[in-house]
């Protein structure tokens, strides 16, 4: 596998360091009880993590030169359920692991509750973050953002996705079976990411689809390589637990079709991704290189 291109990490750096910064700010820690709940809040959010869902927001809205400070903002929304929906996926009730990011989850630095509640805070920062008006004078705007992310995140999005995934080792999935979980697990809130960037930028119809053409094959090529990655993967690396998923029974690309089958799959994908991103020019140039560094990562 090779590094990211030289061109997007300057961009992932700087995304990382605003997400930070803004997450320290949010999440001041009381002096009360809730103190536990906080802390456990920013050992989830503050540091780690590529920030991927954030870059994809800025460059979408970068697009339709929407206002830095907003997109950042809803940038910042997205990271609050990402983490949300990886708390709970490492819970000893769903994928039981111990380790994230290189640290202890939540549940092992912390306990069960506080991890279930944490997650629960961050689910309903990122909705409050959205319908605040400075993330955009138009109601119209923050109700579709929203809106939307109530779609993309629930029983029709990332969390049926979850329940799909949990049950995989009693459904025998086929190829169209995974593809659905995977465009739900993992695929709705990338979905959304670009989604959220053509409402604040109020783009076009005809861009809108484009966005959407380019968001779907990039969450399935992207799940694909989180699946490559727990097969192949260092833990070094990944600052997960790896080759966990054939234990667990889990199904995948992988699974379905092996490693080289679905490492096809993925950079198959990715081109398709790039072509749905032909009407536009370089102000797209984000996204393509967030495309190929999608299946292209070690982490
Ligand atoms: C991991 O997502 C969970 C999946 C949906 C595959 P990421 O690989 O984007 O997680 P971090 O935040 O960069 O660690
Ligand atoms: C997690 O998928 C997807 C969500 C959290 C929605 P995985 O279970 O494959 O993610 P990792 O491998 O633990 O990061
Ligand atoms: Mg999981
Ligand atoms: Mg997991
Ligand atoms: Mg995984």
């Amino acid at each position: 596998m090779v590094q990211p291109s030289l061109s997007l990490k300057p961009a992932l750096d700087a995304i990382g360091k605003a997400i930070d910064q803004r997450f320290d700010r949010l999440l001041a820690v009381p002096d009360d009880p809730r103190a536990r709940l906080y802390e456990a809040m920013r050992h989830s959010v503050i540091g780690g993590g590529k920030r991927m869902r954030p870059l994809l927001v800025v460059a979408a809205c970068d697009i339709f030169q929407v206002n830095r400070e907003q997109a950042l903002r809803v940038a910042l929304a997205i990271e609050c359920i990402h983490r949300y929906s990886l708390i709970h996926d490492d819970l000893p009730c769903m994928d039981n692991d111990d380790m994230r990011h290189g640290k202890p989850t939540v549940h092992k630095a912390f306990d069960e509750a506080t991890a279930v509640l944490a997650g629960d805070c961050l689910h309903d920062l990122a909705f409050g973050i959205l319908a605040d008006p400075a993330t955009h004078e138009d109601p119209a705007v923050r109700l579709e953002l929203v809106t939307e992310l109530a779609i993309h995140s629930g029983p029709a999005g990332m969390a049926g996705g979850q329940m799909m995934d949990m049950v995989a080792g009693d459904v025998a999935y086929d190829l169209a079976g995974i593809t659905r979980l995977q465009q739900l697990k993992t695929g709705a809130l990338i979905q959304w990411c670009l989604e959220a960037g053509a409402i604040m930028g109020r783009a076009s119809e005809a861009s809108r689809k484009s966005l959407r053409g380019y968001a779907r094959d990039l969450g399935l090529a992207f799940q694909i390589a989180d699946d490559l990655l727990d097969v192949e993967g260092e833990s070094a690396k990944t600052g997960k637990a790896v080759q966990k998923d054939a234990a667990a029974g889990k199904a995948t690309f992988v699974s379905l079709m092996g490693v080289e089958r679905a490492r096809t799959q993925a950079n198959m994908l990715i081109d398709q991704a790039i072509a749905h991103l032909s009407a536009f020019g370089p102000e797209a140039d984000l996204l393509r290189a967030i495309a190929r560094f999608a299946v292209e990562r070690d982490r």
